[in-house]
């Protein structure tokens, strides 16, 4: 059975995060295990306040996993503080992690501010060179990248920019952009993912099962461009499904593929 391992935070209500991850490596028919690095108070109306798992225990969490269980692939997603993004950097190359996929959340869909300006760099500094693909939606590409984005062009500019801070691999995510057309970048080659706009409010948690179902590809031994065609597939599945649960922007139904 693959291995696929979620450090993010976690969702009470169970559309983002950890569980959202969970869920995803569970419909995929893999083994999902996860290191928390933040706790919130959230529901599908938004997130109201976060709890940083302090960076030592975060590290710990991490290496009594890394020693027990090599994954197969590893998705990151929301991290706290600048020492927490430090020690999973260490402790990820310590171990010689593989397929790695980052989603560097920076922002709540809700427009929470999840990191700090100081976080966000060292994000970019120690995490980004690790990473098999980067995943940040229109808004963090433009915060990262410096361009302001209106069109695929500008779009293909950002994933290029992007591309030196990483290994080479880029995903702009386009959920946030007209027909979520998602860009990605890899080995020096553009690959435009032809979405089609699914006309549902309950999109809680798109990048974080965006990202996992990523991993789950790369877990499976498939290439990144082919990981990534079916992730889309999958969320845009998980979205179509029409699931309405919650006052707020409700989540996925991520086992409509198992139905
Ligand atoms: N309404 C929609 N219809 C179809 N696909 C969508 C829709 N909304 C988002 N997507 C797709 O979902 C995936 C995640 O993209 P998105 O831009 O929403 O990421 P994100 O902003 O990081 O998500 P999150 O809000 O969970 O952090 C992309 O493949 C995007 O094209
Ligand atoms: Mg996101």
């Amino acid at each position: 059975m693959k291995k696929v391992l979620s450090i993010a935070g976690s969702d009470p209500s169970g559309g983002a995060g950890i569980q959202a991850d969970i869920k995803t490596i569970s419909a995929h028919r893999m083994y999902a295990m996860s290191v928390e690095t933040a706790l919130t108070v959230q529901n599908t109306m938004g997130v109201h306040e976060v709890f940083g798992i302090p960076a030592d225990f975060v590290k710990k969490q991490l290496e009594y996993v890394l020693e027990d269980i090599p994954p197969d692939a590893v998705k990151i997603g929301m991290l706290f503080s600048a020492d927490t993004i430090s020690c999973i950097a260490e402790t990820l190359d310590k171990f010689g992690a593989k397929n790695i996929v980052l989603d560097p959340v920076m922002l709540s869909t809700s427009g929470k501010r999840l990191l700090d300006e100081t976080a966000e760099s060292i994000l970019i500094k120690k995490l980004f060179p690790l990473s098999d693909l980067v995943t940040p939606n229109i808004h963090e590409a433009e915060k990262i990248s410096g361009i302001k984005i209106n069109s695929i062009e500008d779009i293909k500019k950002a994933a290029s920019l992007l591309s030196k801070r990483c290994k080479g691999n880029v995903l702009v995510k386009g959920g946030h952009f007209g027909e979520c057309i998602d860009v990605l970048y890899f080995e020096n080659q553009f690959f435009i993912f032809e979405g089609k706009r699914i006309n549902n409010p309950n999109t809680h948690g798109t990048g974080c099962t965006l990202s996992s179902a990523i991993a789950c590809g790369l877990a499976a031994g498939k290439s990144i461009p082919e990981s990534v065609m079916l992730a889309k597939e999958y969320v845009s599945g998980a979205i179509g499904a029409m699931l309405d649960i919650g006052k707020g922007r409700g989540p996925l139904d991520h086992f409509w593929n198992l139905k």
